[in-house]
C-alpha cells in the first residue's frame, strides 16, 4: 500500500501546481455529475465543538484525556495530509477559531500547500463563522460580528477562495428566521441544518419538503434563501463510520479472506437508493461525518476512496449509483441548475423537540448568569470599537487586544457556550476567558478616553459588579470621583444612572459646573444579605443624564457642617398603611398593588388601565433516570416540567422608597426570591428587577423558576416573539406553520425563544415584556405572558453532557439577579415602535467608567462625527476600526415594514468627520464587495415563473461607491424597513 500512495502523492502536487495559476474554487470547482444517475455527494465533514465536555483548548490540544481523546489539532492535521495525497478528495472546515489556531501555527511550506488545497476547491469553508452560533438565545449583534471574524481571517488568509457559499448549522438546536436572513444577506446561497421538530420531519419527509425556500424576512426583499434538513442525523451512515472513534470494519478489499467489499457495497447501494426515495431530484448528500470525527483522516479517506471506487464499479452491472466526493455547495449548485421547484417557508423551526417528552427549551434559560455575561460582553465590545474609531487606537498592542474580545465574544455565541450546555467546568473556563478579555480591553477604552476627553490620567475604570451595587472605586469612599459615560447609541439619550455609594452627602456637578439633582436610595436588604457581598456600600446614587456620546459627573461628599444640601433628595423608608390598596406613580406611570397580597394589581400608563398581576412560579422539573423517552429528565437542553406550576402565593412583605424621580417597590417574595418594581420620572417602562437564589434543592426537587405577568386582554392563542433581537415572529398556542405537533409536553411544547421581547395583545390593548438577556417565554393562557428567568436541576437530561444543571457559587446554589421590563399600551403601530426604541436603551445603555479625580473631566473639542441628525429609527448598528486605514459601520432600520418606511439621509458629514477618502459597500458580514455578490435563486412551487431559467439574485440596490471629492448628494444612503448597510470607509 505504501508505494501507491507515493505515487498518488506525486500526481497530487503535480495536479495542484497547474491548478494553482487559475483558482477554480467554489461553485466552478464542483465535481462532473451523470444526469442519468442517483448522484449521491458525500460530505467529509467533523463537527468540532469549541468547547462542551472539554475546553476549548482541551479539544484542540487534547488534554483531559479521561473524558475522551478527542484533539482537533490532529483532526486537521491529518485531514490536511489526505488532501495532498488525492485532489479528489474533498472536506468542509466549519469552525474558523480552531481553523486559524491550526494555521498560524503551520510551517511557510504547509501554508502554502493548504492555500493551493483551497484554491482547487478540496478544502472549502462552510459556515465561516468563528463558530457555529446558536440561534435562539443570540442577539444579531454577536451573530453578525462573528462572521466578520471568521470570514475576515478566511479572506486576509486565501482570498475569494477562502468564502463559504452556504451557511453549516447542523448541530445548533433549532432554526432561527433571523439567522436565514443574516446568511441571506451576507450573500449566501443556501443553509444546511439538522434539528427540526421530530414531528416536523416526519411531515416533511412524507411531503419531500425537507428542502425548502426560506422567506428569511417579512420586511427585506431578495430574502428568499434555500434551507435543508437531512432525512435524519448529521452523522454517517451506520456501519459507515471508518473513524478510530468508531467500530465499524474497515473496507477489505484484494485477494483476502476477509474481503468485505461485496456487503459493504451492497449497504452502501441500499442505503444511497433509499435515501434518495426522500428528497425531490436524483441528487442526494450523504454526510460522511460527526461530532469529532477524523480523528485519524488516513483511515476516513482511505475507506472512502475505496467506497467510491467499488460503488461506482456496480455501474456496469446497472447500478445507478454515483458516487463522489462533493461539498454542500457543490450539491446546491446541481439542484439549482435542475428544472425543479420546491415549497415555502416562512416561520422559523422553534422549538425542537427531539421525542414525545424533549423539548429542547431549557436553553433559552439555562446558565442565567452566563448569558447575561454575554450581553455584558457585547456592550462593552461595541463601546470599546467605537471609541476606538474615535480615539484612532491602531497601534499593534491595541489592535490585539481588541481582536481577543472579538474573538472571545465571537467563541461565546457558540451552540454549546451561550447556550448554557457545556459542562461546568467548561463554562467557567468561558467565564474567564471573557473576563480576562473584558479587562484586557479596559486599557484600550482607558487610552480613547484619555484622547478624548482632558483627563489625562484618568482611570476610566468599569465595575463588573455594578448589577448587585457594588464597585471597587466607589466602594470606601465615593469622594472626588468622575463618572464618564459613554453612550453607544446613535442618538442622544436621556438615562438614570446608579452609582453605588456610602450614606453621605454628595455633590454631583456635570462638566459645565453645574450641581446635578440626585437621590440616595438604599440597596434592597436581600441584596446586602448575600454572602459574597461585602456590606459597606448600602445605597445607590440615582440621577438624570442626558448624553449625546461622552458626559463626565464630578462627584464629592459634602462636609457634614454643610449637609443640607437642596439637591438631596432623601426620603425614608415608609411602610404601606393599613389601607388595601398602595399606589406608586409619576407623571407617566401608576403602579396599584394590593396590600393583602403585595402583588402587584393594577397598572395604567399610555392612557390604558390594566389588570395585571405578577407572580413568580415553580416548576418541579422531571427526574428521570435513563434516556428512555418517558424516563427523559428536565435538563440543560431540555425543560419537561413534572406537573402543573405552582405560582407562590404567600404574603408578600412590601418595603417602599418613594423618591422625587424614582419610585421602589422592594418586594420580599420568600427566602430566596426577591425583586425591585421600579418607576423612574420620564421613562415609559416599569422596572422590574429580579433577585433569585440559592434555589434549595434539599427536597431533592428540580425546579425552575418563572415570573409571570396575567392580564385580561383577550390573546386568543396568539403572542409574539422577537427572532434573535430583530423581527417578531406570530406563535399560536399549541400550534405550527407546517405539521401537526406532538403537545405530550403541554407547557415545553409552547415555550419559544425570548431574546429581547414577547407581547400579546387584543383589538384595544397590548402588553410586552422586554428582557436584558435571552430567556425561554411563552402564553400559556391567554392574557398571560411568563419567562423563565432560573433553574437548577439534578438530573441529567442524557443529551450528552452528562452533568445536571446544577449550577453553585460560594458553596451555595447559584444566585442570579437581572431585569425584565413592561410596557402596557395601545394596540397600534405606534406602540411597536416605542418598544423597538425602548429596546435599544435596554440592549446598550450608557457604558460607565470610574476615575479618581478633583475636578471634572470634560471632552475635548474633538471633532466626533454627529450622528444624531439621523432619523430617529436609523440606528449605527457598528463602527469599529477594520484595518490600520479603514473603519467599517452598519447603518440600520430598526423598524420593520408594519411600523416605518424607506428613510433617506446622507452621511456626508460622517464621512468627513471619520477622515474618510473613499467609501464603499460590502456584504453584511463586511468582507465581500456588494457588487460582487451573486446568489443562487431557486424556483417556488407555485410562482409560476419558468423552472428551467437558471437566477441570481445581487444587490437589490445600487452599491454606494464613492470618493472625497464627489459631490454630496452621491452619499445619500436609503434604508428600507429592517434593513442593514454596511460600508467601509478607507481615510
Ligand atoms: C410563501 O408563504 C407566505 C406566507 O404564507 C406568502 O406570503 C408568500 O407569498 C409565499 N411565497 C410564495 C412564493 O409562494
Ligand atoms: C484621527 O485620524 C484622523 C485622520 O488622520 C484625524 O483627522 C483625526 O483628527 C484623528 N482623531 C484623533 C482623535 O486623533
Ligand atoms: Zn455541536
Amino acid at each position: 500500500m505504501k508505494y501507491f500512495q507515493e505515487i498518488i502523492f506525486a500526481c497530487a502536487l503535480l495536479s495542484l501546481s497547474i491548478i494553482s495559476s487559475s483558482a477554480t474554487c467554489g461553485f466552478e470547482s464542483c465535481p462532473e455529475l451523470n444526469k442519468d444517475l442517483i448522484n449521491v455527494h458525500l460530505i467529509a465533514h467533523s463537527h468540532d465543538d469549541v468547547g462542551w465536555l472539554k475546553t476549548v483548548d482541551q479539544y484542540y490540544y487534547g488534554t483531559e484525556t479521561k473524558i475522551n481523546k478527542i484533539r482537533v489539532q490532529r483532526i486537521i492535521d491529518t485531514v490536511i495530509q489526505e488532501l495532498l495525497k488525492n485532489p479528489k478528495r474533498r472536506f468542509i472546515q466549519v469552525e474558523i477559531l480552531f481553523f486559524s489556531k491550526w494555521y498560524n501555527d503551520q510551517s511557510e511550506d504547509l501554508k502554502l500547500a493548504v492555500k493551493k488545497l483551497v484554491e482547487n476547491g478540496q478544502l472549502e469553508f462552510a459556515g465561516g463563522g468563528w463558530t457555529m452560533n446558536d440561534e435562539a438565545t443570540t442577539h444579531y449583534q454577536g451573530v453578525i460580528d462573528q462572521f466578520n471574524v471568521g470570514l475576515r481571517f478566511l479572506r486576509d488568509t486565501f482570498g475569494s477562495c477562502g468564502r463559504p457559499n452556504i451557511g453549516w448549522q447542523v448541530d445548533s438546536f433549532g432554526h432561527s428566521r433571523e439567522i436565514a436572513s443574516i446568511f441571506a444577506q451576507m450573500g449566501y446561497s443556501g443553509e444546511f441544518f439538522t434539528r427540526i421538530d421530530f414531528m416536523d420531519r416526519i411531515a416533511r419527509n412524507n411531503e419531500l419538503n425537507l428542502e425548502v425556500i426560506w422567506q428569511s424576512s417579512e420586511s427585506l426583499s431578495n430574502s428568499d434563501i434555500f434551507a435543508g434538513a437531512p432525512h435524519d442525523h448529521y452523522s454517517e451512515p451506520r456501519g459507515f463510520c471508518f473513524d478510530v472513534l468508531c467500530d465499524f470494519d474497515p473496507i477489505i478489499d484484494g485477494n483476502r479472506f476477509d474481503n468485505n467489499v461485496k456487503i459493504k457495497v451492497d449497504g452502501f447501494l441500499n442505503h444511497s437508493t433509499w435515501l434518495s426515495q426522500w428528497f425531490r431530484s436524483n441528487h442526494v448528500m450523504i454526510s460522511m461525518g460527526e461530532d469529532f470525527r477524523f480523528q485519524n483522516a488516513e483511515i476516513n479517506f482511505e475507506n472512502m476512496d475505496k467506497l467510491i471506487k467499488y460503488v461506482n464499479a456496480r455501474q456496469t452491472e446497472g447500478s445507478r449509483i454515483n458516487l463522489l466526493y462533493s461539498t454542500p455547495a457543490c450539491y446546491l449548485k446541481s439542484l439549482h441548475q435542475l428544472e425543479q421547484t420546491w415549497p415555502n417557508k416562512t416561520q422559523d423551526f422553534f422549538p425542537y423537540s427531539s421525542d414525545s417528552h424533549s423539548y429542547w427549551a431549557g436553553f433559552f434559560t439555562s446558565r442565567p448568569t452566563q448569558k447575561r455575561f454575554i450581553r455584558d460582553g457585547n456592550h462593552f465590545l461595541q463601546v470599546v470599537k467605537q471609541l476606538s474609531t474615535f480615539a484612532n487606537l491602531t497601534r499593534t498592542q491595541h489592535t490585539s487586544v481588541l481582536d481577543i474580545l472579538r474573538r472571545t465574544m465571537g467563541l461565546m455565541q457558540h451552540h454549546d457556550a451561550i447556550t448554557g450546555t457545556e459542562r461546568q467546568a467548561v463554562a467557567s473556563d468561558y467565564d474567564r476567558l471573557l473576563t480576562d478579555a473584558l479587562v484586557g480591553a479596559e486599557a484600550n477604552a482607558r487610552d480613547a478616553l484619555r484622547i478624548l476627553t482632558n483627563l489625562t490620567t484618568g482611570e476610566f475604570t468599569s465595575c463588573l459588579n455594578l448589577n448587585i451595587s457594588v464597585c471597587a472605586l466607589t466602594q470606601e469612599k465615593a469622594d472626588n470621583l468622575v463618572v464618564t459615560l459613554y453612550n453607544p447609541l446613535t442618538h442622544t439619550s436621556t438615562q438614570y444612572v446608579r452609582v453605588p455609594v456610602k450614606n453621605e452627602s454628595y455633590v454631583i456637578v456635570d462638566e459645565k459646573g453645574r450641581e446635578v439633582t440626585y437621590e440616595l436610595v438604599p440597596v434592597p436588604s436581600e441584596v446586602l444579605a448575600l454572602r459574597h457581598r461585602s456590606k459597606i456600600t448600602q445605597h445607590e446614587l440615582v440621577f438624570k443624564a442626558s448624553v449625546e456620546k461622552i458626559a463626565s459627573f464630578y462627584i464629592r461628599i459634602l462636609p457634614s457642617t454643610k449637609s443640607s444640601s437642596t439637591k438631596k433628595r432623601n426620603p425614608t423608608y415608609q411602610r404601606p398603611s393599613d389601607d388595601n390598596e398602595l399606589v406608586i406613580q409619576n407623571s407617566l406611570i401608576k403602579l396599584v398593588f394590593d396590600n393583602r397580597t403585595g402583588k402587584l394589581k393594577t397598572v395604567a400608563m399610555n392612557g390604558v388601565t390594566e389588570n395585571i398581576e405578577q407572580t413568580f412560579g415553580i416548576y418541579k422539573g422531571f427526574r428521570g433516570d435513563n434516556q428512555e423517552t418517558k424516563n427523559r429528565s428536565s435538563g440543560a437542553y431540555a425543560f419537561r416540567p413534572d406537573g402543573d406550576i405552582k405560582e407562590l402565593s404567600d404574603k408578600i412583605d412590601l418595603t417602599v422608597y418613594n423618591g422625587e424621580r424614582v419610585q421602589e417597590v422592594h418586594q420580599h417574595v420568600n427566602e430566596w426570591i426577591s425583586q425591585v418594581i421600579r418607576l423612574y420620572d420620564g421613562v415609559n417602562r416599569v422596572e422590574f428587577e429580579w433577585l433569585v437564589g440559592p434555589i434549595p434543592v434539599n427536597d431533592n426537587c428540580s425546579k425552575e423558576i418563572v415570573t409571570r405577568f396575567k392580564s385580561d386582554i383577550s390573546s386568543n392563542g396568539v403572542f409574539y416573539t422577537d427572532s434573535n433581537g430583530r423581527e417578531m415572529l406570530e406563535r399560536k398556542r399549541n400550534e405550527r406553520e407546517d405539521f401537526d405537533p406532538d403537545l405530550t409536553e403541554k407547557v415545553s411544547g409552547n415555550y419559544y425563544p425570548v431574546t429581547t421581547r414577547i407581547c400579546i395583545q387584543d383589538e384595544k390593548k397590548r402588553m410586552t415584556l422586554l428582557n436584558d438577556r435571552a430567556q425561554g417565554g411563552s402564553s400559556l393562557e391567554d392574557g398571560m405572558l411568563e419567562l423563565m428567568i432560573h433553574r437548577r436541576l439534578l438530573s441529567d437530561d442524557w443529551f450528552g453532557v452528562s452533568e445536571p444543571l446544577n449550577e453553585t457559587q460560594f458553596g451555595i446554589g447559584l444566585v442570579a439577579r437581572g431585569k425584565v421590563f413592561l410596557v402596557l399600551n395601545n394596540a397600534t403601530v405606534k406602540a411597536t415602535r416605542a418598544e423597538r426604541l425602548n429596546q435599544k436603551e435596554i440592549h446598550l445603555p450608557f457604558w460607565k467608567f470610574f476615575s479618581k479625580s478633583n475636578s471634572v473631566a470634560s471632552v475635548l473639542p474633538i471633532k466626533l462625527p454627529d450622528f444624531t441628525d439621523l432619523p430617529q429609527p436609523i440606528n449605527l448598528l457598528t463602527l469599529e476600526p477594520y484595518s490600520s486605514d479603514e473603519i467599517l459601520l452598519r447603518f440600520e432600520h430598526v423598524m420593520d415594514h408594519t411600523e416605518s418606511n424607506v428613510l433617506s439621509f446622507n452621511i456626508r458629514t460622517i464621512f468627513d468627520a471619520l477622515a474618510g477618502k473613499e467609501i464603499r459597500e460590502t456584504t453584511l458580514d463586511g468582507n465581500l464587495p456588494l457588487s460582487e455578490m451573486k446568489r443562487l435563486k431557486f424556483h417556488h412551487d407555485v410562482d409560476g415563473t419558468d423552472p428551467s431559467k437558471v437566477e441570481y439574485f445581487t444587490a437589490s440596490h445600487k452599491p454606494l461607491t464613492a470618493n472625497a471629492s464627489m459631490a454630496n448628494s452621491v452619499f445619500n444612503v436609503t434604508l428600507y424597513p429592517m434593513q442593514i448597510r454596511t460600508f467601509i470607509i478607507k481615510r
